[in-house]
């Protein structure tokens, strides 16, 4: 690169001095934002095809300028073009080398538009691009999550409320039970693509342009399916950030709920599934150990993609329209929330399918804690009682159960008659945690065809283009 590259700022003809050059470091953006570089390029190459179209560049001019861009792009993607702080942002470095290589019209790029619209150009088209990136990982996430429930829809396991053995359910059920958040979450994003993909280049700095442009057809080449409808707004709107990094949050919140389950279940203490030794890592000092790391991770990491929710909100708060150099910390947030997400859907991705579950831990962990006193109750109830009376009546039943050590299942006829004299033989069909889970066969219910059900249509879901 040349050292042409470092002259003075472009915008710097107004001033007597030159920048601070501690100013110049702490208000540049480089450093971060080169990470657009590819928008920053397609946003160009769209205008300068677009300015072509109404007349503002000849065929020359434009041809010079795609050839030139080209050239820019080949020299970043290969490293051979170092970032200069004196360019301050990824916009003036593309274009101070764009001149640099091919003279004067690149001079010309910057006609009717500013780097208002410029960087909220690059951020829509660059967060679209990652949005279309994350939806296929989800996906694969869920496939993983239907390929296990698949797998455990007839596994039993204790079902909890309050941490406390409640009912038992199907392992299958309860991972379809993750497959439905994620598909809001999936739900979320497309609609939030929606209004990441509104064009807010022609809105100039902040009023519009007084070029003849055509912004439809900027649009048209950007694939963006809106032209903005307010330039004000164009230049100043982060919603759409916002409203990611909220939605990354929800994801994220979801993750570090299963997270902890995952932590819990892999314990010595659960031991209902073993995560792939891949996956963990030992400990320095205990020879034993074996730790969820992944998990984990993703639990803690959760907190930074909050505080970058809170970090943005906080930054547009009662900013004044138009654009404020303010909005120039929009990019590290978001880049971070982008890159956090990435990795944790990656690493559930990868793990999910691959983990064991085991199956007789977890039957017999069901089997603890009277997980099946409800299905007496209702039995009761069919036999005639009220529910309330018969709540009362397993209550006793369950309080002799914690002094002998028996669990329902296993008391006498006879013992469980003392309890209620309606009680029969055909008691112990509903006792067990099979009778248990295949009891409750409706939509949406534990019973391993219910979850089986589920399963194909979560396939049917996931068969569809996204
Ligand atoms: N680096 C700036 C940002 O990220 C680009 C826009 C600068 N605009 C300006 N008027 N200083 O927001």
């Amino acid at each position: 690169m040349s050292n042409q590259h470092n002259q003075e700022k472009l915008s710097s003809a107004r001033f007597s001095e030159s920048t601070d050059a501690f100013v110049e470091a702490f208000t540049a953006s480089i450093m971060f934002d080169h990470r657009m570089y590819k928008q920053d390029i397609q946003g160009s190459l769209a205008h300068a095809k677009m300015l072509n179209k109404v007349g503002v560049l000849n065929d020359q001019e434009l041809d010079e300028i795609l050839r030139g861009l080209d050239q820019v792009l080949h020299e970043i993607e290969s490293g051979q073009l170092q970032w200069s702080i004196k360019q301050e942002d990824i916009h003036m470095n593309i274009e101070a080398r764009l001149t640099e290589i091919i003279g004067v019209t690149g001079k010309k790029l910057h006609t009717g538009r500013s780097r208002n619209d410029q960087v909220a150009t690059d951020i829509r088209l660059y967060l679209r691009d990652e949005i279309d990136q994350i939806q296929p990982e989800i996906l694969r996430l869920q496939r993983g999550l239907v390929e296990l429930a698949e797998r455990e829809a007839h596994t039993i396991m204790p079902g909890f409320t309050h941490l406390q053995t409640a009912q038992p359910v199907t392992f299958g059920h309860h991972m379809l039970a993750w497959f439905e958040m994620l598909k809001r979450d999936l739900e979320r994003l497309q609609d939030c693509r929606k209004r990441v993909n509104s064009l807010p280049l022609g809105s100039a700095a902040l009023a519009g342009t007084t070029y003849p442009i055509d912004r439809h057809y900027t649009a048209e080449l950007l694939g963006f399916d809106r032209v903005g409808e307010n330039s004000l707004d164009g230049v100043s709107d982060r919603d759409f950030a916002i409203e990611f990094t909220h939605w990354a949050a929800t994801l994220m919140m979801h993750l570090s709920r299963f997270s902890e389950e995952l932590v819990l279940w892999s314990s010595a203490q659960f031991q209902f599934i073993d995560l792939p030794d891949r996956f963990c890592t030992g400990s320095s000092i205990m020879p034993q150990k074996k730790n969820p790391d992944v998990p984990e991770l993703v639990r803690g990491k959760t907190g930074r993609v909050y505080g970058h929710l809170m970090s943005l909100l906080t930054l547009m708060k009662s900013q004044p329209l138009a654009y404020n150099k303010d909005n120039q910390e929009d990019k590290e947030p978001l880049f971070d929330t982008v890159d956090t997400v990435k990795g944790s859907l990656r690493a559930f991705a990868d793990m999910i399918p691959a983990m064991t579950v085991k199956r007789e831990i977890t039957y017999q962990a069901a089997k603890r804690g009277f997980s099946t006193a409800t299905d007496l109750a209702d039995y009761l109830v069919r036999k005639g009682l009220a529910f309330r009376d018969s709540h009362e009546a397993v209550g006793l039943a369950v309080a002799h159960g914690i002094r002998s050590g028996e669990d329902l299942s296993e008391m006498s006829l006879e013992t469980l008659q003392g309890f209620c004299n309606k009680i029969e033989a055909d008691v112990y069909q509903v006792l067990t945690l099979e009778g248990s889970v295949a009891a409750r066969n409706h939509f949406g219910g534990t019973a391993p065809n219910q979850v089986l059900a589920a399963v194909a249509r979560a396939k049917d879901y996931l068969a569809q283009p996204a």
